[in-house]
């Protein structure tokens, strides 16, 4: 019988103790923890972790599952890391993401996460209704800061950030995600720590309603 509920926390920074996002989590794991003793965080930090690459025989088993067969011989041992992940990824009842925006996006290991646990069969399948994502009924938060600002109708456009981690996720069944957004960062140092001093007050509330 399952116990404790379960958050994964996805760091996407490689700043350790410099990282804005990461004060910014800080301020949210803190009360978090102290609210919520039934609750295990699991920390997946993608910039120590070895990711699995996705070779060409880990593409065809994505391949395989799509043709509605599934994995064999070769294919299933070439997938055991893959499978791996997954099985850490859904194990989890809720997710937090600690992730700046590199590039207008993501930064590319939060993307190799994504590709390598994105999977039909596992985390979507395809009904005669269409796609059904298959980590439903799991919240997820995401912590992020910008040194931009994307925040008004001429710049919101330029964000690839947020739309792509609320469609990607919604694809696979989570559609219940928050944002906690520290922006502008790189406007000088002022405005900097107001903004962070913002989101850090948004994290706080946020962990004790959560
Ligand atoms: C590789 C790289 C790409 C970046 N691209 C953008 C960008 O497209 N837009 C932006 O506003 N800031 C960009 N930044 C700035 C970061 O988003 C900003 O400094 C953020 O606060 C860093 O978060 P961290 O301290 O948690 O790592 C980029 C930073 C790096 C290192």
């Amino acid at each position: 019988m399952k116990v404790m509920e379960k958050l994964l926390h996805i760091i996407a920074t490689p700043r350790e103790e410099e990282s804005r996002t990461l004060r910014v989590t800080a301020s949210f794991l803190e009360p978090f923890r102290s609210s919520h003793p039934d609750w295990v965080i699991e920390e997946l930090d993608l910039f120590k972790e070895t990711l699995p690459s996705l070779t060409m025989k880990r593409v065809d088993g994505k391949y395989v599952l799509l043709g509605g067969k599934d994995l064999y011989g070769e294919l299933k041992e070439a997938w055991q890391e893959i499978i791996a992940h997954i099985e850490r990824f859904m194990s989890a009842d809720a997710y937090l993401i600690s992730t700046p925006m590199w590039n207008f996006s993501i930064p590319y290991l939060l993307k190799q996460y994504i590709d390598i646990i994105v999977q039909p069969k596992f985390l979507f399948r395809y009904t005669e209704k269409g796609v059904e994502g298959l980590a439903k009924n799991r919240k997820m938060i995401v912590i992020t800061s910008r040194g931009g600002e994307y925040a008004t109708p001429e710049t919101k456009n330029a964000d690839l950030q947020e739309p792509y981690l609320r469609l990607i996720f919604g694809f696979v069944g989570i559609t219940d995600i928050t944002f906690i957004i520290a922006q502008p960062m790189d406007m000088g140092a002022e405005v900097q720590e107001a903004k962070i001093r913002q989101a850090q007050e948004k994290a706080e509330k946020l962990a004790r309603s959560f």
